[in-house]
């Protein structure tokens, strides 16, 4: 295997990610495990946000790392420790760099074969690399001759840049190439390993518990539920309708769950939250009003809960780092409430996709025996229909937005074009306009379609579907759906919009 070690940078399990995706097992670990590892093939040591200079700085056991014999490479952070243990030292810095650089090779060298000539390459450090050691080789440097890639002996190798970003445009032929280094010694990644490798780990990790996990019908809370089912564990899923679905939909999920052989309970509650929300205008209001009243149902029809399973990936760990982010948002209606939070505490929160990005949750759920259609489903917001239908949500105003979004959904997977987006929708704006229909003059609502590409939610670009797409959607909308009498397409990014309109 390659073995990370990770000194906390927001990229570490990007890096494992990549070594799988060059087709080599990779795990992370935290530095002080290496003494544990059995004949890693090579030894990746990861960025980190400390400075080398703090006291406790996270260290390496230099000794250790050598004894292994096997190709090194140290990043951002890493570099700077491989540094100062072949007796260089490190100058803390005062500001940061961060951004773009360009990568100057000089004598040939494995790390940089193939690449071409000026690669960008992409920065995020305060801390440089002051006295070399002797028989330390530049064999790289920026721009401005300041030396970003060091190498000392036959295959130890630092790099201040990320190669795992895809900023760092050939960053994947980097890691591609040190590995080549280790050729022969590195076992292949396999999918099915990885699965049963996740099986025995949830199973040890269950320890005979039952576990709660509530499924939404979405790609992670159902490849969670199938891979809990799969490893055997006794386990009681639950779906809760909360009236703000979108057309068929929970038809839809019972469907999707029993093609995978998975019992799922499903609770009803929409008449509860459309209730609650009678009357509600108020986005604020509107959320909090679901998020609590989800958690009432949801545990209520749990009567107890022995382990929660959550379906948690690994850029929503790292986004709940940074507060104000989207994820974090995203987190607060699900993962982060005080209730699952005391749960956590107590240790009986499971999050097994944590470590995944999502299309390797997606390969992982094809592995699983997961249809295509599930794994590629948009995603569908905790809210659901609510933050679609600004206004008042009223049982008319909910079934007009789903008739609208149930007809686009259509022509976009008819054109090819659901799974070239990374989201859409239709949402039913508050406001009446007046058009003719027959000879008559009509005073009815407004659709507004939204299909964005995005690559994490943070940010987003609407999507140039073709006119045809647009016309035919608009056309069966204005012919078929009671109450609306005009189609209006969303040309706006995120920032400065959101995604959702509310
Ligand atoms: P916005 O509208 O904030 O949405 O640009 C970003 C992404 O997050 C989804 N979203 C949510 N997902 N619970 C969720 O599970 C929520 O409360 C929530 N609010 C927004 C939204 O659909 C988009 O994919």
């Amino acid at each position: 295997e390659v073995a990370v070690l990770d000194y906390g940078s927001q990229y570490s399990q990007l890096i494992v990610r990549r070594v799988r995706e060059l087709g080599f097992v990779s795990h992370l670990y935290a530095p002080e495990k290496l003494g544990e590892l059995k004949g890693p093939g090579a030894i990746i040591l990861s960025g980190g946000p400390r400075s080398t200079s703090e006291k406790d700085a996270p260290d390496v056991d230099f000794e250790k790392l050598k004894a292994f014999g096997v190709p090194v490479l140290g990043v951002c952070y890493g570099m700077q420790l491989l540094n100062i243990k072949h007796g260089g030292t490190v100058k803390p810095g005062v500001t940061r760099e961060y951004g773009p650089a360009r990568l100057i090779t000089g004598e040939p060298c494995t790390l940089f074969q193939g690449l071409s000539h000026d690669s960008q390459i992409w920065m995020s450090h305060s801390d440089t690399v002051q006295h070399l050691p002797e028989g330390t080789k530049v064999v790289a440097t920026n721009q401005d001759s300041v030396p970003v890639a060091l190498q000392w002996g036959e295959a130890c190798y630092g790099i201040q840049f990320h190669p795992e970003v895809t900023h760092s445009h050939e960053g994947t032929k980097i890691l591609e190439n040190f590995l080549s280094l280790a050729k022969g010694k590195l076992a292949k990644f396999s999918i099915t390993d990885f699965k049963n490798q996740m099986l025995e780990q949830i199973r040890k990790e269950v320890a005979g518990r039952e576990v709660l996990c509530g499924v939404s019908g979405g790609v992670d809370s159902t490849v969670l539920a199938v891979l809990l089912h799969k490893a055997g564990i006794k386990q009681r899923c639950i779906f809760v309708d909360h009236g703000l679905l979108r057309k068929h939909e929970r038809e839809d999920v019972v469907a999707q769950f029993a093609e995978v052989g998975v019992p799922i309970e499903v609770v009803d509650a929409s008449a509860q939250f459309l209730g609650a929300l009678k009357g509600v205008t108020d986005p604020e209001q509107k959320r909090k009003i679901i998020g609590n009243l989800f958690l009432d149902v949801f545990f209520g029809a749990a009567d107890h809960v022995e382990l929660l399973a959550q379906g948690t990936l690994y850029p929503d760990v790292i986004e709940s780092a940074t507060s104000g982010s989207i994820a974090s948002k995203i987190k607060t209606h699900h993962n982060r409430v005080d209730r699952v939070m005391e749960l956590k505490e107590a240790g009986r929160v499971i999050e097994p996709l944590a470590e995944l990005f999502k299309d390797e949750v997606r390969a992982l759920g094809a592995e699983l025996g997961i249809p295509h259609r599930a794994l590629w489903r948009h995603p569908f917001p905790g809210p659901g229909l609510a933050v679609r239908v600004p206004g008042e949500i009223t049982e008319e105003r909910l079934t007009s937005t789903r008739e609208a979004d149930a007809i686009f959904m259509e022509e976009l997977r008819k054109s090819g074009w659901y799974e070239k987006t990374w989201q859409a929708y239709a949402a039913l704006l508050p406001v009446k306009t007046v058009g003719v229909k027959g000879d008559e003059r009509s005073y009815e609502q407004a659709i507004s379609l939204r299909a964005v590409i995005s690559e994490d939610a943070m940010t987003a670009d609407w999507v140039e579907l073709p006119y045809q797409v647009l016309r035919n959607t608009s056309n069966r909308i204005l012919n078929s759906v009671k109450g609306v009498n005009r189609v209006l397409y969303d040309i706006s990014t995120k920032p400065p919009a959101s995604i959702e309109w509310e």
